[in-house]
């Protein structure tokens, strides 16, 4: 007998990783195939964090997050949506990726369902299957009118095993972002079915109008099922510190404090002040990037948005576009060509999900000048190939 778990032997690598482990380091690729720009963290950020392991700030931490940390969350989070969240509701579990396993671990096991909405970044699937659970997702319709699903969509693809349903919103890979009355019918129902939700909306400040997207968090009761997690790695250009938060309902205190500790026991300590300054000093920044990411948008608009051979609809959220190639069926194939043909590193549609395999995501939080270069070498790769 093996030692170990079906779950695990069953888990594949994820296409994005499999294209970009070939040339991950090589300068002269333009990486438009992972989540995140080319803008160092500001130095406000970096010297907090700096400043705090100068002091000495090298032990243990509350398991929970650090007290200041937690309290500029809350301030944060009040600020930006309007609400007086409990502190007892939030934890910083690790990075936001963490926070997504935590919550589908308390929810999730052998016997019950977990949906996704997907598209989906690889990573939740994964997170997912792990758990034992079944898993299924129903997907998003791409429309002239953008990517589409109702609420009432997804209600409609709970079976009576269903424990959670994954909604993430602005979405990574299509940019889907739900509005507040469906998310106020899907909260309804998962109140009175007791179903978890976890929104992750770890692009919370990736919008192209107004300051925010939609939170499920402007509308949930404190006891309610639902978990959002959030993080520092978008808005803050802080991918490579591994720190995000969880907002969870009250009477979970206690055992995100026991899973917490299962995990990672919070986060490094000078990350966490690092993190505090970038709440309590970054809305210019973060500002500054909506507008290098709106710039980043209309730069996709033009090379993709009028183009005989691809579909593609502009996204309303989230700093991605995932157009759709006429005649390719095989996106693996399409991503190493463009990688081995033009130097440009996409991922490939298939690892979002079914029914993505004339897709390609590439991520447009990229500098201009590099991004418009590597949308004009796909552009020519795609006619090449497929013209
Ligand atoms: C939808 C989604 N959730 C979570 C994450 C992970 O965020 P973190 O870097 O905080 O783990 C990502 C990163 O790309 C993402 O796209």
């Amino acid at each position: 007998m093996r030692p170990y778990r079906d779950e695990i032997e069953a888990l594949e690598q994820n296409g994005i990783t499999r294209v970009a482990f070939k040339r991950m380091d090589d300068p002269t690729v333009i990486p438009l195939w992972f989540g995140e720009g080319d803008t160092v963290t500001p130095a406000f950020i970096r010297e907090a964090a700096k400043r705090a392991l100068d002091e000495g700030q090298t032990f243990y931490s509350h398991t929970r997050g650090r007290p200041e940390l937690r309290a500029a969350l809350k301030r944060y989070l009040d600020g930006l949506y309007g609400i007086d969240v409990d502190e007892r509701r939030i934890t910083v579990p690790g990075a936001a990726m963490l926070g997504v396993t935590i919550a589908a671990q308390m929810a999730l096991t052998t016997g019950a369902h977990g949906l996704i909405v997907g598209p989906v970044w690889p990573n939740i699937d994964s997170v997912f299957r792990v758990t034992g659970a079944d898993v299924s997702s129903v997907r998003q319709r791409l429309t002239g009118n953008g990517w589409q699903l109702t609420a009432d969509e997804i209600i409609d693809a709970v079976r009576p095993e269903t424990r959670a349903i994954f909604v993430n919103s602005p979405c990574n890979p299509t940019g889907w972002v739900m509005s507040a009355p469906e998310q106020a019918k899907l909260l309804a129902f998962a109140r009175s079915e007791r179903v978890l939700i976890i929104a992750d909306e770890v692009y919370h400040r990736t919008v192209f109008d107004g300051t925010h997207a939609p939170s499920f968090l402007t509308i949930a009761r404190d006891d309610d099922p639902v978990v959002v997690v959030n993080g520092f790695s978008k808005a803050w250009a802080m991918t490579g510190w591994r720190i995000g938060w969880v907002v969870t309902p009250v009477q979970h205190e206690i055992h995100w404090t026991a899973l917490s500790e299962c995990f990672n026991t919070t986060t490094n300590v000078f990350c966490q002040l690092g993190a505090v300054a970038a709440l309590e000093q970054g809305e210019e920044f973060v500002r500054a990037q909506q507008k290098q990411f709106a710039r980043g948008r209309e730069l996709v608009d033009a090379a993709f948005g009028a183009h005989p051979l691809i579909d593609y609809v502009s996204p309303a959220g989230a700093f991605y576009a995932f157009p759709k190639v006429r005649g390719c069926t095989d996106s693996m194939a399409f991503a190493e060509g463009v990688l081995a043909e033009e130097d440009v590193g996409i991922a490939p549609g298939y690892t979002f999900g079914p029914g993505n395999d004339a897709h390609f995501r590439v991520c447009f939080a990229q500098s201009p000048e590099r991004l418009e270069e590597g949308l004009s070498r796909i552009v020519r790769y795609t006619e090449r190939h497929f013209g």
